[in-house]
């Protein structure tokens, strides 16, 4: 059949509070035309983030109810560390509160002053993190994955030249290597299975820990699955180990791919960098058999991690933002190519050429898709990256927009309904303006600052 359907049925609704155009108009104006100033009651399909937006299932919150809040020993824990490690066969798990807490506790031990930390592309909280230890983050990802229009099938790949020639640089100043899957900040692209051995095997040589950021680690296994030669009659869980198997540690936003509105860890073999690892957590996040969670969270990670790497659910998650990101290229819509897993990120400063990069073409579509049709995406440009440290401005290597799809949430008509709203948008899209700033605090602008039209 040419359609692939939900393969869920939906038990509880949340309502979506329609509005008209003029409606949005008035209530953009008011946010400042910062779309993070929004109600979330008043936007229709929300596309800011797919982490922590998933939408349980029954099994999980029939596991809320089983969660067991005993300060230790809690089987709720046996049960979420037997799940990590049934995918992730690392020796500790060391449950967090969310991602970004994990990277804390892991570069708060690693990094500090002189540490150089590679990755394919750092995200921002891996970026800041590494950063406010004193390290420095350094991105190598191929340049193939800077290149919007290069189809190559695994732009998320690090690229192993540059690797080679940066440890060759650093020496003794690398504590580990890091690699990203998928890679969000390049557009949400897989890496290979290959490329994940090329990496394993100059770690090797170089005697270095691999550890990887696996927000969207089954996202990515579908991906090899689908793309990569001699991996498509393997099972997703099969991938997803081999990828695993070949790293000393990972730090995981179970936000993303663990299905669940909250949660994280911090994974690896090391019984020394564990032990410290360990009375960091008790200092910031709590015991170690719950981290900075509730019993009830671990057992929704526990079963969420089963749902995950079900090949029907990926195959329409794939499938689903696939859909989107096509039919927007048949409209003419310039998007980053191919198509990532999460999300669709639109080449805004292409779209809208009358609009020059000094008046955020971004954050001028994010303003437009909402007014249109109550679409709330994020603007991934010059407003989240172009303040330098010494308050000066630079304009960023792209203005996107990126539309991340919340896992499970909305149905093909809700997209249907998005690919309508860019139809009309291409129509009026003479007619849209740029923006400036009329206030920004001194450091990570675009969630508050000021807008006006111009
Ligand atoms: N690593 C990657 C690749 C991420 O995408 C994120 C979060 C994190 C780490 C941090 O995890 O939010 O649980 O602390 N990305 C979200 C996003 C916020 O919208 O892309 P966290």
């Amino acid at each position: 059949m040419r359609t692939t359907i939900e393969p869920f049925r939906i038990k509880v609704v949340e309502p979506i509070r329609m509005t008209t155009r003029s409606e949005r108009s008035e209530l953009i104006k008011q946010a400042d035309f910062n779309l993070f100033g929004l109600r979330s009651e008043d936007v229709l399909i929300d596309f800011l983030t797919d982490s922590g937006t998933s939408a349980m299932s029954a099994e999980q919150w029939a596991g809320i109810m089983r969660g067991d809040e005993s300060y230790a020993g809690s089987p709720s824990f046996r049960r979420f560390e037997a799940a990590v490690k049934n995918l992730m066969p690392f020796k500790h798990i060391i449950p967090t509160h969310q991602g970004r807490a994990a990277e804390k506790i892991l570069f708060s031990l690693v990094g500090g002053e002189g540490q150089h930390i590679p990755n394919n592309t750092h995200f921002d909280t891996t970026r800041a993190n590494i950063e406010s230890s004193g390290a420095k983050a350094v991105d190598l990802v191929i340049d193939e994955g800077l290149d919007p229009d290069s189809e190559h099938p695994f732009k998320g790949n690090l690229d192993p030249k540059k690797l080679e020639d940066f440890i060759a640089a650093h020496g003794k100043n690398v504590p580990l290597v890091m690699i990203t899957i998928t890679n969000n900040s390049g557009g949400g692209q897989p890496v290979s299975l290959a490329n994940l051995r090329e990496i394993r095997a100059i770690c090797d040589r170089h005697k270095l820990p691999l550890f990887i950021d696996a927000c969207r680690f089954a996202e990515n296994a579908f991906f090899i699955k689908t793309r990569e030669a001699g991996q498509e009659d393997r099972s997703i869980i099969d991938i997803v180990r081999d990828i695993f198997a070949l790293a000393d540690g990972m730090t995981m936003s179970a936000k993303k791919d663990a299905l669940v509105n909250m949660g994280g860890w911090l994974a690896l073999n090391d019984d020394e960098l564990a032990m410290n690892a360990r009375n960091v957590l008790i200092l910031t996040e709590g015991f170690p058999t719950y981290g900075g969670l509730a019993g009830r969270d671990l057992e929704a990670i526990a079963i969420g991690l089963d749902e995950i790497v079900q090949e029907d659910y990926l195959n329409y998650r794939i499938t689903s933002t696939a859909y989107l990101g096509n039919a927007l290229i048949e409209l003419g819509v310039p998007i980053v190519k191919p198509v990532g897993g999460h999300a669709v990120y639109i080449d805004a400063r292409k779209l809208l050429p009358n609009i020059p990069p000094g008046q955020y073409p971004g954050q001028a579509l994010a303003i437009a898709l909402y007014e249109i049709g109550g679409i709330r995406g994020c603007e991934i440009g010059t407003v989240m990256f172009g303040r330098q440290p010494d308050g000066s401005e630079e304009m960023a290597k792209m203005d996107l927009v990126r539309l991340a799809i919340p896992r499970r949430v909305y149905t093909q008509s809700h997209i249907d309904y998005v690919i309508e709203c860019f139809d009309a948008l291409m129509q009026e899209r003479e007619s849209i303006k740029g923006v400036e700033i009329t206030w920004e605090p001194p450091a990570l602008r675009h969630f508050t600052a000021r807008f006006a039209m111009i």
